[in-house]
């Protein structure tokens, strides 16, 4: 296999009246061609500001990315001109985002969409263009295509505009697709029907993925690798199998004890106890983030920061339990 996205040292910065936050420190993380990468955490974590960030979809005013390097099939992109990555975003990599409306035109017939970024990437005649929007869409399951394509998002259902959105991120057959929380706003059988479409999908272009999401029934299906976020960094990193089978990090263990069981007859479903922490209180803190939270914590966990230890191969964790093993490379 070979690395199709080679992430290190990412960072984001945001402005926000009177500061600049930084709500991911450092992110590094590769996906292998055809592979699916779960990236999971709570809500707050910095999943979206990942992906976004590597989309360079923070604008000017808003925030700034920074990266030792972000190569995408085997290209260094992180120190591209704006002009030079608009070549590759929708093209070579693209995102799907969690509420389809982000992504449609409220003003433009659907078909057109779709087939937008071949008219703009590749110069491709429009004629030419609407045939390929017509496939896509029977292949992301759209039994009447040429309806479709001549309807507004109004018209669509919530999981018909998401198998649009998905038709319009793959259209070019991107190396990379980022897909934030792609079918959270559905009900579960249209999302098991589109995350099964998108695997096939993926499969036939050898595509890689980042599959965002907070569900980890959803990453134990589909996801062969997993990164685990807490506060704006990475604090586990192994194969879906061995994530399940011996997770390393007391967070990982919290969000794996959370999942619902069908035997369970409790009136109220389990959580971590605590909150993730606002970036203001994380961004320089020392000491493990995920400390007020964790049953385990110790004074040193408190007062060091920790790294990454390796547990095995493709296994690694930031967690001073693990603090006989080697430290892991970031
Ligand atoms: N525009 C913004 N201004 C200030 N803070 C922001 C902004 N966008 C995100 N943040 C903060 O950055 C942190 C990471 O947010 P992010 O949206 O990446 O989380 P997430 O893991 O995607 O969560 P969710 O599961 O809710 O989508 C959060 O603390 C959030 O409040
Ligand atoms: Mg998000």
């Amino acid at each position: 296999m070979s690395k199709v996205l080679e992430i290190k040292n990412l960072k984001a910065e945001l402005f926000t009246p009177g500061k600049t936050i930084s709500p991911i420190s450092g992110i590094s993380f590769d996906v292998e061609k055809g592979e699916t990468l779960g990236l999971v955490g709570e809500s707050g974590c910095g999943k979206s500001m990942t992906v976004l960030s590597l989309m360079r979809l923070l604008s000017p005013d808003m925030g700034r990315v920074s990266a030792d390097f972000v190569r995408l099939d085997g290209q260094d992109i992180s120190q591209f001109t704006e002009a030079q990555f608009c070549k590759i975003r929708g093209k070579k990599m693209s995102m799907i985002f969690q509420e389809p409306m982000t992504s449609l035109n409220p003003s433009l017939k659907i078909g057109y969409q779709i087939a937008e970024p071949l008219l703009c990437h590749d110069g491709t005649p429009i004629r030419e263009g609407m045939v390929k929007a017509y496939e896509l869409l029977r292949a992301v399951g759209i039994a009447d295509p040429e309806r479709v394509a001549n309807s507004y998002p109004h018209n669509l259902s919530g999981g018909m505009r998401q198998r649009v959105v998905i038709a319009m991120a793959i259209i070019c057959k991107p190396k990379v697709l980022l897909a934030d929380e792609p079918t959270t706003a559905l009900d579960v059988t249209i999302q098991a029907q589109l995350l099964e479409m998108m695997k096939t999908l993926q499969r036939e272009e050898d595509m890689g993925m980042v599959l965002v999401t907070h569900d980890l029934g959803i990453v134990a299906e589909y996801c062969d690798r997993v990164v685990v976020m807490y506060c704006g960094q990475i604090v586990e990193e192994a194969a879906t199998t061995a994530l399940f089978a011996l997770p390393g990090h007391p967070y990982t263990k919290g969000l794996i004890a959370c999942i619902p069981k069908i035997s369970d007859e409790k009136e109220f479903l389990d959580h971590i106890p605590g909150h993730v922490l606002p970036v203001a209180q994380y961004e320089s803190s020392t000491g493990c983030r995920f400390a007020q939270r964790c049953p385990a914590a110790t004074p040193q966990c408190r007062a060091q920061t920790p790294p990454l230890f390796q547990l095995d191969v493709g296994h690694t964790c930031r967690c001073w339990q693990h603090q006989g093993n080697a430290i892991a490379h970031e």
